[in-house]
């Protein structure tokens, strides 16, 4: 049983495009549902500086000051009164709800629906790795996708965080995977399953693949607005890195007037998915206990493994944001909290 303090570090976004900070704030009270879990590791995500860089206050309007991070593992220290899958001891890991507090902190109070108990074969570190990039790959894949075995699917990125979870999660589907990658990586995407490893200094993706059923785009862009032109009549092009459309401002309860700018901005994805006959799709991730519970499945029946570039102590955790912010770094950038 661990002694719970009453204070607890965190690392801190107070002001938009200003640098995080540490800071030393209070141990967050439980409320009935939730669980207290003491923090051992939390990996890095893309969305942690695009938070902070303020681009995406229109569809994420967080208040600051907020704690980083959206991927932790850790053991549950206390217990909701009206919590039923949850016991003092469980290892567990999950993504917290959009401004829910963050993940780069000590504890954290979570609802026992956005957790799972982590996987017997990875150690509590490596487990931070799954949840945002492993919902993240399921939800455009399966959910929003809905791939099918036999099927052929593109997933751009392939050696990234989300790009090493697809691959994995679209072959134990029983799909056909093209990929792009730099060939440094190549080895590394072949041996999570990829079949047609394209490098992307070298090889336009468009111009060598054709008659896809789904496309995952990571890259937004000129790369995004290319993709379509792979895709079969009928096929999907899921996209988390794309222009928000009318529907996604008006299912997020936006308002009118975002899901018109939305409805705007994204015409021209709209167009391209009109000329060739696809389904154009840009969604956000969302937690789910449910699925991760899949994903530890998943794990511990060898079909999904997570890809870690490199491990560091709370101490470097700017060193480990350096890393992450250069785009290059391969699979999952993790902070040890203890
Ligand atoms: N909307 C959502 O819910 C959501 C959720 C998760 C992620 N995302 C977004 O998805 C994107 C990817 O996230 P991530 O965690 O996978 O990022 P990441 O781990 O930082 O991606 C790094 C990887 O991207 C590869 N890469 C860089 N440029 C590339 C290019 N032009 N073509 C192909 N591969 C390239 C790099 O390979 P090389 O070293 O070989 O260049 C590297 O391995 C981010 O923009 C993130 O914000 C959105």
């Amino acid at each position: 049983m661990i002694n719970i303090p009453k204070k607890m570090l965190a690392l801190r976004l107070i002001k938009y495009r200003h640098p995080f900070v540490k800071d030393t704030i209070p141990v967050p009270q439980i409320n009935d549902n939730e669980v207290l879990v003491s923090i051992r590791a939390s990996s890095l995500n893309p969305i942690d500086y695009t938070i902070q860089s303020g681009k995406v206050k229109i569809i994420m309007p967080y208040k600051l000051p907020i704690t980083v991070g959206n991927d932790f593992s850790g053991t549950v220290v206390r217990v909701g009164k009206k919590v039923t899958k949850f016991k003092l001891d469980d290892q567990v890991y999950g993504r917290p709800d959009d401004f829910q507090s963050g993940t780069l902190t000590e504890f954290i109070a979570i609802n026992e629906n956005d957790i799972a108990k982590t996987p017997r074969n990875l150690s509590l570190t490596d487990a931070s790795a799954v949840p945002l990039t492993g919902l993240t790959s399921y939800q455009a894949l399966i959910e929003i996708g809905k791939l099918k075995k036999g099927q052929k699917v593109f997933i751009q990125a392939g050696s990234g965080g989300v790009g090493t979870m697809a691959i994995q999660i679209a072959k134990a589907v029983g799909a056909y995977v093209a990929t792009t990658t730099s060939k440094k990586n190549f080895d590394l995407v072949r041996s999570l399953g990829a079949d047609q490893v394209i490098d992307y200094h070298t090889t336009d993706f468009s111009e060598v693949l054709k008659n896809y059923d789904l496309a995952f785009d990571t890259q937004g862009g000129k790369t995004l607005s290319k993709t379509f032109k792979i895709l079969k009549p009928g096929g999907k092009l899921v996209t988390v890195n794309g222009i928000p459309t009318f529907k996604f401002g008006a299912q997020h309860h936006l308002g009118l007037l975002k899901s018109i700018l939305f409805g705007i901005a994204s015409s021209p994805l709209k167009l391209l998915a009109k000329k060739y006959h696809v389904e154009y799709t840009f969604f956000i991730m969302h937690p789910s206990g449910r699925q991760l519970d899949l994903l530890t499945n998943m794990i511990e029946n060898h079909e999904l493994k997570p890809i870690v570039d490199r491990v560091f102590p709370f101490s470097e955790v700017f060193e480990g944001f350096k890393l992450l912010e250069s785009h290059h770094a391969t699979g999952k950038v993790i902070i040890e909290m203890k």
